[in-house]
Formats: structure tokens, sequence, C-alpha cells
């Protein structure tokens, strides 16, 4: 009798738990805080389950040999498409700023979900590949202390050396040993291009943008504006005016205008990740500071996963603004040109040169307006064409580079455009936000397509 009892609850008690475990898969990710296995498990889970539009991959490993693991999602992510842009969020940069680290997990559970019911994601993931590294810093949140608003237990990785501290910076006049996740990343920014990225931190609620010291006066407090600052406010004004209250500006004791701030006006940071970023990898970066107090209780997760949803949805779908193409240099063996790496790609007026991807790619991020786009190639002649970026969608403007010819260096002292280019060719995409696009075309509705054909100088 007592033995068929026991039998029975022994029943019951594992349709209990089937039950919920069944419950809790029908209702998502817990909002409580996900250990190293714990979290590897749920990126591995997702990719089991979205396997076309997901990549599971590790960039390197920490100072104490936990991996540092990537989740891409995207329809492209498997076989990467020229043009599609890759974009980046990186959270738990410091070990104990841990709230980032559950909202990433919370971003992938969201764009994987809502990917076959909202048209506005979906076209978002056929026309971009978004990868995230929930944690850079292992080690330092394997020690730090839950439930702790300040204090640096566990901000620094297990050397101790403060990460967003430890990028080159040209301006460091004593710089620090690059650690393995620096060192990670480093290689991560140089073996995929990112477009549009942020980094996630704790303990206020502003958008950083660079730069983040001032060159020339590395340790004082003044505004340092990027060749890009118009780029950079409007970037950090989409995520703060997106986000439930960060605009407002007043919080933890701080106060910022629209809840963003130049790097160098708030304090100057020498080796940061965003102004490494920029000047060296051809990205745009910033850093968002999520939740006032670094390492909240569980209970507070759900509040902040609603306040920063859509911000850092809408903070990665203005990848999808300025002006793109590829760079092709002239060449005997294909006469439409092969695809140039390592060009140089800037705008008139803004001294920041941007490097073209082993695809000849190049993005420029750029608000509405006319701009004169110039390419120079040791190899090739230089070139520059105007370029008008409208107010919705990106600009396309593909650039064929001539070899150079002896002749030219002659007449060379000219300032005049030098036509060295045969042709460009131009044509606006929109990106959709509206409608999803149709599977056959990944990329955009093409509204207008023009050839401008440009005289040989
Ligand atoms: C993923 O691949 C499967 C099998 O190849 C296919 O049926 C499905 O439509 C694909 N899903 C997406 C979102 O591309
Ligand atoms: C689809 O997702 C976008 C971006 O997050 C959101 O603004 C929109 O409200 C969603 N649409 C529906 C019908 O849920
Ligand atoms: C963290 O590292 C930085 C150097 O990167 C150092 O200045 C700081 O003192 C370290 N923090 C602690 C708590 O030791
Ligand atoms: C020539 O270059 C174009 C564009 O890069 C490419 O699509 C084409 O396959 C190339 N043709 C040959 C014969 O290599
Ligand atoms: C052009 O100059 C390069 C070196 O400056 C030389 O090697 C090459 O032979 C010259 N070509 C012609 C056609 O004069
Ligand atoms: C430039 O255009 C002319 C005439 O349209 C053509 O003969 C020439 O081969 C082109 N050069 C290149 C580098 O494409
Ligand atoms: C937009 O959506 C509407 C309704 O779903 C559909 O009729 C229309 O064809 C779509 N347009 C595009 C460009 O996808
Ligand atoms: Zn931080």
């Amino acid at each position: 009798m007592f033995q068929l009892t026991m039998r029975l609850s022994a029943v019951c008690l594992l349709y209990w738990l089937q039950l919920s475990l069944l419950m809790s898969a029908l209702r998502g990710l817990d909002f409580k805080y996900h250990g190293e296995e714990e979290m590897v498990n749920y990126l591995r889970l997702l990719n089991k389950k979205y396997p076309n539009m997901t990549k599971l991959y590790s960039i390197g490993k920490s100072v104490q040999g936990r991996e540092l693991w990537v989740l891409a999602i995207g329809k492209h992510v498997a076989s990467p498409v020229p043009l599609i842009p890759n974009v980046r969020y990186i959270g738990n940069i410091h070990g104990n700023e841990v709230v980032g680290r559950e909202l990433l997990l919370h971003l992938a559970e969201h764009y994987l979900t809502m990917y076959s019911t909202n048209s506005t994601i979906q076209t978002f993931l056929d026309s971009t590949n978004i990868h995230l590294l929930p944690c850079m810093n292992p080690d330092g949140f394997h020690i730090s202390k839950p439930n702790y608003c300040d204090g640096i237990q566990g901000r620094n990785n297990s050397n101790n050396f403060d990460l967003n501290r430890n990028f080159p910076d040209s301006n460091n006049p004593r710089p620090p040993p690059i650690q393995p996740e620096t060192a990670a990343v480093i290689r991560w920014v140089h073996s995929t291009h990112f477009v549009l990225s942020a980094n996630l931190h704790g303990g206020a609620m502003v958008v950083n943008y660079p730069l983040d010291v001032f060159p020339g006066d590395i340790y004082s407090t003044r505004s340092s504006p990027s060749p890009d600052d118009d780029v950079f406010v409007h970037l950090s004004l989409v995520f703060s005016r997106s986000h439930a209250n960060m605009y407002k500006g007043n919080h933890c004791d701080d106060h910022f205008v629209n809840g963003i701030t130049n790097g160098a006006e708030w304090y100057p940071v020498l080796g940061g990740m965003q102004d490494f970023v920029y000047k060296v990898a051809s990205g745009y970066e910033v850093l968002i500071e999520i939740s006032c107090c670094k390492y909240p209780r569980p209970s507070e997760l759900p509040k902040l996963w609603i306040y920063n949803k859509d911000a850092l949805i809408n903070f990665m779908m203005t990848v999808h603004i300025g002006v793109k193409g590829i760079i092709y240099g002239e060449s005997v063996q294909n006469s439409s040109g092969v695809p140039l790496k390592g060009a140089t790609v800037s705008i008139k007026g803004r001294d920041i040169p941007f490097y073209t991807t082993s695809r000849g790619e190049y993005y420029k991020l750029l608000l509405p307006g006319n701009y004169v786009l110039m390419v120079s190639h040791p190899l090739y002649e230089s070139y520059s064409t105007f370029v008008k970026v409208q107010s919705y969608g990106v600009t396309r403007k593909d650039i064929l580079l001539s070899l150079k010819s002896n002749r030219s260096e002659h007449t060379s002292s000219t300032p005049r455009r030098q036509g060295a280019a045969n042709s460009t060719i131009s044509t606006v995409n929109t990106f959709d936000t509206a409608n999803s696009s149709s599977p056959a075309s990944p990329l955009f509705h093409v509204l207008t397509f023009t050839l401008v054909v440009v005289l040989l100088f």
C-alpha cells in the first residue's frame, strides 16, 4: 500500500515536472541571471532551434579559459552576402555590470521568435546580420556579487585589467598589456567588419558617444567631437528616445541633456572600445549605460527588458542610413573590375578614413544631405564624386577605379576633381520598415536606378 502511494506520487511528481518544463518553454526565457553554463546552453538551444537563422561561435577565451560565445542572428549569417551589414552588441565587459548580459539573451529570443510574425523584425533580419556577445568578461562575472549596485568586485578581468581601458590608443603614453579578452575582440573586428555596434554597461543611464578623449589634452574633461559628431548624436538619440525614460536625462544623480553625452565631456577614457572601433576598425560604436544599479535584483529584469527593448532594436535599424557600395579596381583579367580590399573611403570635410572590406564593401552612415565621397588606393587613381543621401533608406554607390598611369603624375597639381574612374553606379535602396520584403529579394526595394558615366580624365 505504502509502496503504491510512493509510486503514485512519484508519477505525479514526474508529470508535474514535465508540465512545468513545458510551461517554461512556452513562457520563454526566464527573467533571472543565467550563469555561464546556463547561458551557453541557452545559446545552444536557440542555435539548435533556428539552425538557418543563427550561427554560434567563440571568438576566444578569457584568462581563466572561459569561451567568449557569440550568437549571430540573421537570414544570411551562414553564408555572408556582400552589402548585408554586420552589427554587434557586447555585454558584460565589466564583469559586475550584468544587465546587458541578460538583455542580450532576451533580445536573441525576441528576434528569433518574432521573425515569422513581425514584418519589421523580418525585414531587419533579412537585411542585417546581428552578432551578440552577451559576456566579454566571464571571469569578472564569476566573482561579481549579486544585488550589489555599486562597487568594483568583478569589474576587471582576472589579471585585474579594465577591459574598457585596454584597447590600443595612439593617445595613450603608457599602453597596458593587451588582455586575452581584448585581443579576441580585436581579432574579431578585424576579421568581421561591423558597421554599427554598442557595448552595454551599468551604473548610469546614458548613451556615451565618441570621442572618449580630447587629442593632445588627454586627462581633461572637455567635449571631444569626432568628425562624424552629427551622426553619433543621431544614433545616440535613436536609443535614448526609444528607451522608456533615458531621454529625460535625470537618473542615478546625473543629468544628461536628452540622455546622451560626448564621452570626453563626461570623463576621459584612454583605451576604450568605442574610439578604437571608430578610428581603427571603420565602424560606428557607442557605449550605453542601461541601469543605475550594476547588479540589480532579478525581479528588476522584466522591467529593464521592457524599458530597453525598443531602444535596442531601433538603434540597430539605423545601420540602414547613409551610403554604401563596392569599390572595384580596373583589372586586365576582368573588364568589370575586381573588388578592392583596403581602399580608403572618406567624406570630404570629415577627416576619418574608413577602409573597404575584402569584398570591396564600404559603409558610411550619414544624415540626409549632399556629400563628396573620396576614394583612394595606392595602385589606383583617386576618385571623388557627389552623393545625395536621402531621408529614407540607403544610397548605393559602386565605384570603379582606374589603374594609375604614369602620365597623370605630371598633371596632378590641379586640385580639381579628377574623373579617374570610368563610371559610378548609383541606386537608392529603401529599408522598408512598414512591410516585409519578398523572400526572393533579401536586399531592399530599388526605388530608382541611375547610371552616371564620368568622362575619363
Ligand atoms: C530553414 O531551412 C529549412 C530546411 O532547409 C526550410 O524549410 C526553412 O524554410 C528555412 N527557414 C528559414 C527561415 O529560412
Ligand atoms: C514589430 O516590431 C517592431 C520593432 O520592435 C515594433 O515596433 C512593432 O510594434 C512590432 N509590431 C507588432 C505588430 O507587434
Ligand atoms: C582595474 O584595472 C585598472 C587598470 O586597467 C586599474 O587602474 C584598477 O585599479 C583596477 N581595479 C581594481 C579594483 O584593482
Ligand atoms: C569579373 O568581376 C565581376 C565583379 O566582380 C564578377 O562578377 C565576375 O564573375 C568576374 N568575371 C571573371 C571572368 O572573373
Ligand atoms: C610607371 O612607373 C612605374 C614606377 O613608377 C614603372 O615601374 C613603370 O614601368 C612605368 N610604366 C610606364 C608605362 O611607363
Ligand atoms: C572606360 O570606358 C570606355 C568607353 O566607355 C572603355 O573603352 C574603357 O575600356 C573603360 N575603361 C575601364 C577601366 O572600364
Ligand atoms: C505591403 O503589405 C501589404 C499588405 O500586407 C501588401 O498588400 C503589399 O503588397 C506589401 N508591399 C510590399 C512592397 O511588400
Ligand atoms: Zn562599465
